[in-house]
């Protein structure tokens, strides 16, 4: 990124900028910025003067400055911000800091203007605090003059800079939605406005721009993107926030693969903006690339990808997280029948036996393996049963005896045990199954330390279209209801809806969901018996849904798209550990902003107007 421009503004260099070259008595120098730090050493005065891209020495010298700006220079303290004019001068022997990219010089003040002064910062503006994220969120404007946080904002606009490059250079039309609209059902509550005009009646901030993205395509625009600001009143984790921003994509007249195509091509250009290392490989586009889990220093291109059965049946979960292996094995043939009742009655009950053979962990005391099968039962597991294939070749366990030797010797071979080995099963549905051993998958990982460097990325295709709300004992989508089915399952819409499958594809990196997206139905026909598979009538449909019925009869193009989540997507390339990290003023878990006060009453009379009384 280039840095601040000096033409507008009443310094001639950054704190970032100075360098040996510069070095001359002869040439004025201004600087601007914070101190950071201020050292009395009898008689000189040093100031580490600050601004977002970096730190420079500035010398008060009685030799060199006039009284008043030396008398100056003894009252600073810091966060002062100053105005310095001076020269450049090499170090003398000695002094020199090779830490600093400005490290070689200092500036020699002949005059300082002090623009203003600062109360005690409340913590200290430095990396590697432990102030806690409440108060580093309450004075958050503080924090940002940590360069941690600022290099999280600075990678963020790169990177923003680089998808419009991207998107604009593909004749994608920029085009902003409302934020005042229609409810779009995401799957999360809705943030709602009320009207003072039409009182009694709410706008709903967008979940997202689905609705109009597709809208779009009808008017014909053919290829769109935003960067959008989404509203989701949903409950908050490290990778959720109430409102977020998504890089949203539509497109018309494109099949599943142009989609993910693009996606590719968009993303390699952005890893590279962000120093990822990346390699494309043309000549394997078109044929889907397997999933091998595993480290790797370059994302390579075409990503893999696997469908959505895969995904589950070998890790447990949707969002696979393939730098490492401690694959899910399926036992359930060799264990059928067998003495253990847990798993002979699982098999028989029509569920699974999955078991994981965790190489390296056979040597984890009692304690580490229940605390293992604690994440187990979390996840809805009645238990985890476990071998312990010691290093010195015992095997410990509190199922073997049940097992019988032949059982033991057919799991031993199927799952390559050998000495130091930790085998897991878990046995019941195979749903029960997956969230649990995928859960624990994950915490073996943490526990063995596996290598997690680099970034691995992958697609997950093919999610069922529907999933079995057992509360509101209906089908929901499973990502949207504007998702197009297969078309060989058309025909099962209303006889049988969970077999139908889905155009649909989710964008996974190091275990994050990074996007998702699906083809979308086009025709009224269709959305109408998929709304109606999901519990509409006709009459709800057209009363929630009319306008979007009514636009896909008037020529409405095939379309499909994607959105990724922005806020993500820095997290995981600049390293951070929550998506507030990377938000310049994020909600706090509870969706407070400590800062401001947000969410905060209002007065009488505004509620009046909006004809709403508080119960
Ligand atoms: P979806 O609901 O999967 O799809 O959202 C897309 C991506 O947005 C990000 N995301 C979030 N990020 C931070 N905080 C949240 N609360 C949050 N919720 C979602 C995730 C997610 O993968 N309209 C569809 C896209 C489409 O079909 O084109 C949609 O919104 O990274
Ligand atoms: P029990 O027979 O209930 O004492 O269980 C013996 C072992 O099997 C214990 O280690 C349990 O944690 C484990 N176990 C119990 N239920 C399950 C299950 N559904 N799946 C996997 N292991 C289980």
């Amino acid at each position: 990124m280039t840095d601040l421009q000096n033409d507008y503004s009443m310094h001639t260099h950054t704190c970032g900028q100075l360098r040996a070259e510069q070095a001359d008595p002869a040439r004025e120098v201004t600087l601007c910025g914070w101190v950071s730090h201020r050292r009395d050493h009898g008689g000189l005065i040093f100031v580490d003067l600050r601004d977002r891209t970096g730190i420079t020495q500035v010398v008060f010298d009685p030799d060199v400055c006039p009284p008043e700006a030396f008398a100056a220079g003894e009252r600073m303290r810091p966060e002062w911000v100053l105005r310095v004019v001076g020269y450049v001068r090499l170090r003398p022997e000695g002094t020199a800091n090779a830490d600093m990219a400005t490290g070689a010089v200092e500036l020699m003040v002949r005059e300082v203007e002090i623009l203003n002064s600062a109360e005690t910062p409340p913590f200290a503006l430095v990396d590697g605090i432990e102030t806690d994220e409440l108060t580093r969120l309450q004075w958050r404007y503080l924090d940002m003059r940590r360069p941690e946080v600022l290099s999280a904002l600075r990678l963020r606009s790169e990177v923003t800079a680089a998808l419009h490059r991207s998107f604009n250079k593909r004749g994608f039309l920029e085009v902003e939605t409302p934020i005042l609209g229609r409810s779009t059902p995401e799957g999360a509550r809705d943030y709602l406005v009320p009207s003072r005009v039409s009182n009694g009646k709410f706008y709903a901030l967008p979940q997202s721009p689905q609705l109009y993205k597709q809208l779009l395509m009808v008017g014909g625009i053919e290829r769109y993107y935003q960067i959008a600001r989404c509203f989701r009143d949903e409950d908050l984790r490290a990778d959720r926030q109430p409102e977020f921003t998504q890089l949203d994509v539509e497109m018309s007249f494109v099949a599943e693969d142009d989609v993910l195509a693009l996606m590719e091509d968009v993303m390699a250009e952005v890893l590279t903006a962000a120093g990822v290392a990346t390699a494309t490989h043309p000549e394997l586009r078109g044929t889907p690339v397997a999933v091998e889990a595993g480290v790797c220093d370059t994302v390579s291109f075409p990503l893999p990808r696997m469908c959505y059965d895969e995904a589950m049946g070998r890790f447990g979960n949707d969002r696979p997280d393939i730098r490492f292996g401690l694959e899910l094995q399926d036992v359930s043939a060799l264990v059928a029948g067998c003495g253990f009742k847990v798993f002979a009655g699982a098999v028989e009950s029509g569920g699974v036996v999955k078991a994981i053979n965790a190489k390296g962990a056979g040597d984890l005391s009692r304690g580490e393996i229940d605390k293992l099968g604690e994440v187990a039962t979390t996840y809805g597991a009645k238990g985890m049963a476990w071998i312990a294939f010691t290093s010195a070749g015992e095997e410990k366990s509190p199922i073997i005896k049940f097992l019988g030797d032949e059982v033991l010797a057919a799991l031993k071979e199927a799952l390559q045990v050998a000495p130091g080995d930790l085998v897991v099963f878990g046995a019941d549905s195979f749903e029960v199954v997956s969230a649990a051993l995928g859960a624990v998958r994950l915490a073996l990982a943490d526990v063995l330390d596996l290598p997690k460097s680099g970034h691995r990325l992958c697609w997950v295709v093919d999610f069922p279209l529907f999933k079995y709300d057992e509360d509101g004992r209906r089908f929901v989508a499973n990502h949207h209801p504007f998702t197009r089915v297969k078309d060989e399952d058309q025909s099962k819409l209303e006889t049988d809806p969970a077999a139908c499958g889905s155009y649909s594809y989710d964008l996974i990196m190091n275990g994050y969901e990074l996007g998702g997206g699906t083809l979308r139905i086009h025709t009224r026909d269709l959305q109408l018996r998929v709304l109606q598979a999901m519990g509409f009538s006709e009459e709800e449909a057209c009363e929630q849904f009319g306008f979007l019925l009514d636009a896909l009869s008037f020529g409405a193009p095939p379309h499909g798209g994607i959105a990724l989540g922005l806020d993500r997507l820095i997290m995981l390339l600049g390293g951070f550990e929550s998506i507030r990290d990377v938000i310049a003023f994020p909600k706090t878990s509870s969706g407070g902003d400590p800062l401001t006060g947000a969410p905060a009453g209002v007065d009488d009379r505004q509620l009046r107007e909006l004809g709403i009384k508080l119960s």
